[in-house]
């Protein structure tokens, strides 16, 4: 109850439910979705997402994902998660019906390469599921929890969500996931959403001390800190091979390769030489290092991928 406190309290959302893995919050986010369309817009079911989403690999979060390398797997996929093009008002606004419940999105899509939702974008997106009387929904699994040098991606823009899902770093590498919402949008009864391990007290444990962690004096302006250095040096690499620019926040940034380099083979080159590289896309390197990393660790990691750009 300690934690839950503390976290509701830190993201100015009054309840939550402590899950498992990122996939369970948000297949909580989407029940929850469902039961207040159902209770409070008249049946509306449907949730409006975006293509290159990313929200988990159970079927529904697998639906609702605008991967395209799942097109066609695991048939049929659930349906009501109709897709629009990321930073298009336009294409949200056509996009909602009687039938529509929220609309559901990533501040940054991480894994289809780091791709910001736009400032402008996402406080549309507020007015718009105010004027509309939709859910706004946000997926910070990956955005969360310090990584782009807020406590929460969307401070960076004011744009509070009704419902907001927390995963990966919220445990630091253990099983801990995070669904929080505002309480006029809790209209879960017990048994709706739960399991046996939900808000196990091991997990609350280590969940609170990451957060303590998270929120002491100056962590999170080293976070701002250290990425700003990563970011400088990746654009420096970028001017230098003529590539296409750096993308992203804090510590979660992308190094667009094009025209210049295939990611997946300088993943590979790396992993010879000892670094430990990831391309969520041909044409991106992305970089989500640990949030204390050092400045002499960005620092090696730049002089490797400096040699490796280089070529033999
Ligand atoms: C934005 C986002 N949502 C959901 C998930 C799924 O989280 P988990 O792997 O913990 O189920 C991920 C994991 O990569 C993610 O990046």
């Amino acid at each position: 109850m300690r934690y839950a406190d503390a976290l509701t309290a830190a993201a100015g959302l009054e309840r939550v439910f402590f899950a498992n893995s990122g996939a369970e919050a948000n297949e909580g986010a989407i029940k929850l979705a469902r039961k207040w369309g159902a209770l409070h817009r008249g049946g509306a079911w449907e949730i409006v997402t975006t293509a290159g989403g990313f929200h988990g690999r159970t079927l529904a979060t697998m639906s609702a994902s605008g991967k395209s390398a799942w097109d066609g797997l695991f048939e049929p996929r659930v349906a009501g998660f109709p897709k629009v093009p990321l930073n298009d008002i336009g294409a949200v606004e056509a996009a909602i019906t009687d039938r529509t419940a929220a609309i559901m999105l990533e501040p940054i899509q991480g894994e289809s390469g780091v791709r910001p939702a736009d400032d402008g974008y996402l406080r549309a997106l507020r007015a718009l599921a105010d004027r509309r009387g939709i859910l706004l929904i946000l997926d910070e699994i990956q955005t969360g929890m310090g990584r782009t040098g807020a406590l929460f991606c969307f401070e960076h823009t004011g744009v509070r969500p009704d419902i907001m899902t927390l995963g990966k770093g919220i445990g630091a590498g253990t099983p801990l996931a995070a669904l929080l919402a505002r309480e006029e949008v809790c209209c879960f009864e017990p048994g709706d959403q739960g399991g046996t391990y939900n808000g196990n007290a091991l997990m609350a444990a280590v969940g609170h001390a990451v957060l303590e962690e998270l929120t002491a004096e100056g962590f999170l302006e080293r976070v701002c800190e250290a990425g700003a250095a990563l970011r400088r040096g990746l654009e420096r690499l970028s001017g230098k091979y003529g590539l296409g620019g750096v993308r992203g926040r804090g510590l979660l940034l992308a190094l667009d390769l094009n025209p210049r380099a295939d990611g997946f083979a300088l993943v590979e080159k790396a992993l010879a030489a000892g670094l430990l590289l990831n391309a969520p896309a041909p044409d991106a390197l992305r970089f989500v290092p640990a949030l204390n990393v050092t400045d002499a660790e960005i620092a090696e990691m730049l002089d490797l991928l400096d040699g490796l750009l280089r070529g033999p």
